[in-house]
Formats: structure tokens, sequence, C-alpha cells
């Protein structure tokens, strides 16, 4: 047999499984079900080592937190392929040092992840899932009072960080009649001529938006970059999205402006600690609404994002540039080489 492949789950898209077996590989898969993003899923530490000392490349998750002390163990394994944009979970520095690729699935789940945001905003402004929950309930409700909500053409979208997926989200609001305005650590002239939007300093985006809309990647910069500061310059009637990274927002800090109603509501995807427990603070609020990290769950576009994670550990295994390679810096320590 030829080299290990190892996969993460056994749930995934099956285009992986099948592109890897029509190759001289070995393929080691990890079986035990679980949800897929959720940390109950992924392999103890001891398989990992296993993996990093015995496999040259793995299909990872979200969920596998690949640090430097994993890194270090990495006698033979030199492709990180993960199925996700984020590369968070990976100690990125570390890898590089150690001349191991790194490689991702951005732009693929790009207009997922936007409609969801558009999604969220919507259910917010609209109350569409507080109203849903108060007719299971089977209660009297006062449509009159506490489902009113608030609109959504006419009011400013702020934006925080305008990749690609903030651009999609963008392009979906002035489509809905909204005034956009970003921050974003690089200022992107050329797409607020083509859409439309303008620039402001953070803090201006905080104060002036009805809606903030988190799609800045997770870095140790913007862990916390929404602090209780922050918190407290946006509008009592502004709503807080989320679909980048939990650990973007503090926590504690948004539940106590949702508690002492320094914002309207909120409604995110991801949060600090995933899955969020179900007795979770965040749960008590009817302002609130929660989804489980599903910003890419679509089938079309799971299903790109296993074509391009396959691709990618396949290109490296022939000695191919991958399609998306999260540390391009690599190719200076570990120039690619053909192994199959
Ligand atoms: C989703 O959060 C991803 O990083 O793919
Ligand atoms: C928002 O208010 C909701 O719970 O749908």
């Amino acid at each position: 047999v030829g080299p290990c492949i190892f996969v993460s789950r056994s749930n995934l898209p099956s285009i992986i499984y099948s592109e890897l077996n029509k190759l001289p590989v070995e393929i080691r898969m990890w079986k035990e079900t679980g949800p897929m993003w959720g940390k109950q899923a992924s392999p103890p530490r001891e398989v990992w080592v296993d993996v990093f000392k015995n496999c040259v490349g793995a299909i990872v998750t979200l969920g596998d937190i690949i640090d430097k002390s994993l890194i270090n163990e990495a006698d033979k394994l030199f492709i990180i392929s993960t199925y996700s944009v984020g590369v968070d979970h990976i100690d990125v520095k570390a890898a590089t040092e150690k001349g191991i690729y790194v490689t991702h699935t951005p732009e693929v789940l790009v207009e997922a992840v936007a409609d969801l945001a558009m999604g969220l905003l919507i259910a917010l402004a609209r109350k569409i899932v507080l109203g849903d929950r108060l007719i299971r309930m089977g209660g009297i409700y006062d449509k009159w009072g506490w489902l009113l909500g608030s609109e959504v053409h006419g009011a400013t979208l702020g934006i925080i960080g305008l990749g690609n997926i903030g651009t999609a989200l963008a392009r979906r609001a002035k489509a809905f009649n909204m005034r956009v305005i970003y921050w974003s650590r690089t200022r992107k002239p050329h797409i607020e001529f083509a859409l439309g939007i303008e620039y402001r300093p953070l803090e201006s985006v905080l104060t002036e938006s009805d809606f903030v809309v988190i799609t800045v990647a997770a870095t140790p910069e913007t862990r916390h970059l929404i602090n209780e500061e922050r918190l407290r310059l946006m509008k009592k009637t502004a709503y807080l999205i989320n679909v980048a990274r939990g650990d973007i927002v503090d926590t504690n800090a948004l539940v106590k402006a949702l508690r002492e109603g320094w914002i309207a509501g909120a409604a995110l995807d991801v949060y600090e600690e995933e899955p969020l427990p179900s007795a979770h603070e965040l749960t008590k609020f009817d302002n609130v609404v929660l989804t489980p990290h599903i910003g890419s769950a679509t089938y079309e576009t799971r299903e790109r994002m296993a074509e391009v994670a396959v691709r990618n550990l396949i290109n490296i295994l022939m000695g191919k540039r991958p399609l998306y390679l999260a540390n391009p810096e690599v190719l200076s320590v570990r120039p690619l080489q053909a192994l199959i």
C-alpha cells in the first residue's frame, strides 16, 4: 500500500472518499459519529498523534483542534486539508515552520454564508422565529405589540470585514434597498465604487448602523473585537449578527448588552463555545435567533467544499499547487514534490 491519508470524519460528502479511493494510498477514517461540527466527533489525541507520526496527509474539519503540540508530532504528515474556509482551529504558523501545507475551501461557500446572514437579519428584524414559536406554543399573542418589527429596506447595514462574504452580503443588501457601510482592515475602493457602499471607521459603523453583521476572519487581532465598549456604541434599536467566528464577540458582554437593552437583539450562527449548550444564557432571550454553525450547510456548497478539500490534498500529493493554500510561505520551507 501507498502512503497513508487520514480523514477525520466518516460522514463527509462521498466525493472525498471516492476520489481518494482512486489513488494508490491507504485511507484511514475516523468513524465515531456525532454532530459534524461538534467537539465529541473529533478523534481523541492518541489517534491524532498516530496520524501525525504515520500518515502524510489529513482531511480535517473545524471541530479538530490542530495545535502546536500536535504539529510537533508530525514525523511524516505534511498536508492538512481542512474542509472549511476558516483555519483558526489550526496553528498555521507552527505548521508552516514544520513544512506542513495547510489548505482550505474559501470562495465556494461565500454565497451560502451571505444567504444565511441575510436570512438571520430578516428573521431578527421581522421576528420570524419568535412568531413561529408563539404559534407553536398555542398561546394568545398580541401581534399588534411585541411582534412589531423593524424595517429592513431603507435601514443601514454595517458590515464588519469586507472579504468575499461581506461583499456578497453587501450585494444582497443593496437589492433590499439598504444603505451599506463597512469597516475592514484594508479599505476596498473598487468594491465601494462597484456597489455604492461607504467605508467608515469601526466605531462609526457601530454607531450608525441598524444592523451590524460580522463577516471578518478570526485571527488573534479580531478576538473580542466586539467587546463591551463597542457594543455600547450601537444604537438601542440596532441588531448584531455574527456569521464569522464566535470569539470575535465577547459573549459575556453580549449577554450583558441584551439583558440591559443596549441593543435590540442578536442573531448568531457561531459561538465561543460550540456546540452551544441549550441552557446557555443566550437561549433565554426572545430577541435572539440562534443557528448551530450552518453558514455553509447546503447540499451544493458542502459538495463543492468537499471537492475542493480533496483536490487540494491530491494536488499536493502529485506535486502540484493546491487550489487554496492558506500558508503559501510553506512553499519555501518544503518545495512541492510528487509523492504518488
Ligand atoms: C465555516 O465556518 C468554515 O470555516 O468553513
Ligand atoms: C426574534 O425576535 C425572534 O426570536 O425571531
